[in-house]
């Protein structure tokens, strides 16, 4: 087994998401790599992080306030940034120059600048494995779609809608957070939290936005600080973007987009439809075992075909087949994915692959034109950097 010696920056919810994979990565045997965590790093390395942690990973040999620190250390050869949005383009940029593999966090920078630096400095060093975090296609249904996508099956695409949906917004009493306002969040809102989630397989599919028409809302405008004092929340809450997307063949279609904090009945829904001229399907993570698809090709009554998925994870694990997946499931699954890349120097398959820089900047072209629908009222088209 291949030992990867990492370093994490941000100790909060998903750099703990991080340590578990870790500490479950038996649950892989195939791997032909693990990683290793010897360095952690926060702003305030809080008590009860430092106990955590050390609790949980005792390979740790090192724990900083001093993101420099960790990136200098030369043990550390792979690093997990999982920090707030304003973050994104110092610390990563920090890594490339230190030579770090890295595994980003969306958005991928906190507006398109930011994210024009990043890529930037990654262009300097391309040997270096970065990927940017997001889960949902590890989900075994979407897997299935994804295979389903590469057979062909659903002939020529024609309409797709597709969101990711939260409801614990709707609380006006819920307390800000640096989620919430547009110094440490970006003026994206919940697009930069949620989109990328959302674009990983209409993006990995070849499905591009030409353009795009937004209607960005802020709902709760006001929410309590930690004192209790009410203070203004100028992010955008929820997010709907109609589309004009291409496929790989030039075929236009329909691609509809929500991404919402505030969808009431919605805990944390990722749903997709996509309709073909063969075959159409329907997934959500509110029935997370189920795949539901037509297949008017072969039967033409156009009967819904509902598929238990269980366990059938991409990176074989030892959980039993007929189990249901989890959350902290499909982010060991992720992980297995970037550390399999990074060993093998290739991904396992097409939709196997964690989001790419590349993807990632593509939905920051998406963003800022929808800012600019949103903003104008007007169809704007997505222009893209030429390399
Ligand atoms: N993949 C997912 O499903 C998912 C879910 C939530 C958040 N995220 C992304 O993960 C990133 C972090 O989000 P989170 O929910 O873990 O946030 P969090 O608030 O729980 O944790 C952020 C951490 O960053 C640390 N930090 C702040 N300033 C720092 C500095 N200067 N140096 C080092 N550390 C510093 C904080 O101390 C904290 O430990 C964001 O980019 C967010 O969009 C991804």
């Amino acid at each position: 087994m291949k030992r990867i010696r990492c370093g994490i920056i941000g100790l909060g919810m998903m750099g703990k998401e991080f340590a578990s994979s870790v500490m479950r990565w038996a649950h892989l045997p195939e791997m032909e790599v693990y990683p290793e965590v010897v360095a952690i790093c926060s702003g305030s390395l809080k008590e009860a992080d430092r106990k955590w942690y050390s609790r949980a990973l005792p390979t740790i040999t090192q724990m900083t306030t001093d993101y420099r620190a960790l990136i200098s250390n030369p043990e550390v050869e792979m690093v997990y940034a999982a920090v707030p949005h304003h973050l994104h383009e110092e610390i990563y940029t920090a890594c490339f120059k230190a030579g770090k593999h890295l595994m980003g966090e969306k958005p991928f920078g906190i507006d398109l600048n930011a994210n024009r630096s990043i890529m930037d400095g990654y262009k300097q060093h391309d040997h270096l494995l970065v990927r940017c975090a997001t889960q949902i296609i590890f989900i075994p249904a979407v897997q299935r779609l994804g295979a389903m996508i590469e057979a062909g099956f659903f002939g020529t695409v024609f309409d797709v809608d597709a969101g990711f949906l939260h409801s614990s917004d709707l609380n006006p009493d819920k307390p800000i957070n640096w989620k919430r306002t547009i110094a440490s969040n970006g003026a994206y809102g919940c697009m930069g939290d949620l989109g990328m989630h959302v674009l990983h397989l209409p993006l990995r599919s070849g499905w591009r936005p030409l353009n795009v028409r937004a209607v960005l809302s802020n709902i709760m405008t006001e929410r309590p600080d930690a004192q209790g004092n009410r203070v203004p929340c100028e992010t955008w809450d929820n997010a709907v973007l109609l589309c004009e997307a291409e496929d790989r063949k030039g075929t236009r279609f329909p691609m509809s987009l929500r991404m919402q904090r505030i969808s009431p009945g919605e805990k944390n829904s990722w749903y997709i439809t996509v309709k073909g001229t063969k075959g159409a399907a329907h997934f959500t993570t509110k029935q997370i075992n189920t795949l539901n698809y037509l297949d008017y090709r072969n039967n033409p009554d156009q009967a819904w075909s509902v598929l238990d998925m269980g366990h059938e994870t991409s990176f074989k694990s030892v959980t039993g087949g007929i189990f249901e997946v989890g959350a902290s499931d499909i982010i060991l699954q992720m992980w297995g994915s970037y550390f399999y890349e990074l060993h093998h120097h290739k991904p396992q398959s097409t939709y196997t692959q964690c989001a790419t820089p590349e993807e990632a900047v593509l939905s920051h072209h998406l963003f800022t034109a929808a800012l600019e629908s949103h903003e104008t009222r007007q169809t704007i088209p997505i222009t893209f950097d030429r390399a």
